[in-house]
């Protein structure tokens, strides 16, 4: 009870804020990501290197308690057709070709962006923060918002419930929530 009344007054007093992600902010991010998905990855530096070029591009964002980052969604502009054909070319490594599902019935726009990477820290979640990341998407323009999944993180129900799945390959989900 207590947590949910901080959590509450957190909300009033606005000490949560939504931020565009500065050079200043990266190593918390670079945390608050690696504490999520350490399993995916073999090290620190590696999630760094994989993430580098989606931390400052002016589209990205974290949340923020008091200055501290403990919340991150990575973002991308990036259309769904983009991806698409990349898969047909046999380009993307979690998506070989022959191995991929496409089940996309439908015409979209290139006025896509894809999220890279959604992540709460384990003590602010189950609060709407993860919500608080997503909304903030749905007023920058685009048509649509995509992006994949790791079957590993056992998840894909949960996405399910906003987004659909146009795209399977024996690793990962790909989904989409047009605006
Ligand atoms: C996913 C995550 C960011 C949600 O954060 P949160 O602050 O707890 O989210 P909220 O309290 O705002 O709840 C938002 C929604 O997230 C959903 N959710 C909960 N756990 C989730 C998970 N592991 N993956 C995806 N969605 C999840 C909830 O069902 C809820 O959906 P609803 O509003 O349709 O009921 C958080 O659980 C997290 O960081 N998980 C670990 C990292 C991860 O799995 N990220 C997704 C990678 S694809």
């Amino acid at each position: 009870m207590r947590e949910y009344i901080n959590t509450f007054e957190n909300f009033n007093n606005n000490r949560i804020v939504i931020e565009v992600i500065k050079q200043d902010d990266n190593d918390g991010c670079i945390d608050v990501l690696y504490s999520n998905f350490k399993d995916l990855v073999s090290s620190k530096e590696e999630l760094h290197n994989k993430i580098k070029p989606r931390l400052n591009n002016g589209l990205s964002i974290c949340l923020k308690n008091e200055g501290q980052v403990v919340g991150v969604y990575l973002l991308n502009q990036n259309s769904i057709n983009n991806f698409i054909e990349s898969v047909k070319r046999n380009e993307v490594y979690d998506f070989p070709y022959n191995e991929t599902i496409i089940t996309l019935d439908e015409d979209l726009s290139d006025n896509g962006l894809q999220g890279i990477a959604l992540s709460v820290l384990p003590e602010y979640r189950g609060a709407g923060y993860g919500n608080m990341l997503k909304n903030y998407t749905y007023n920058l323009g685009y048509d649509y918002i995509w992006g994949v999944q790791d079957k590993k993180l056992e998840n894909i129900e949960q996405w399910k419930r906003t987004r659909k799945i146009f795209a399977e390959s024996p690793t990962r989900y790909a989904t989409y929530l047009k605006f």
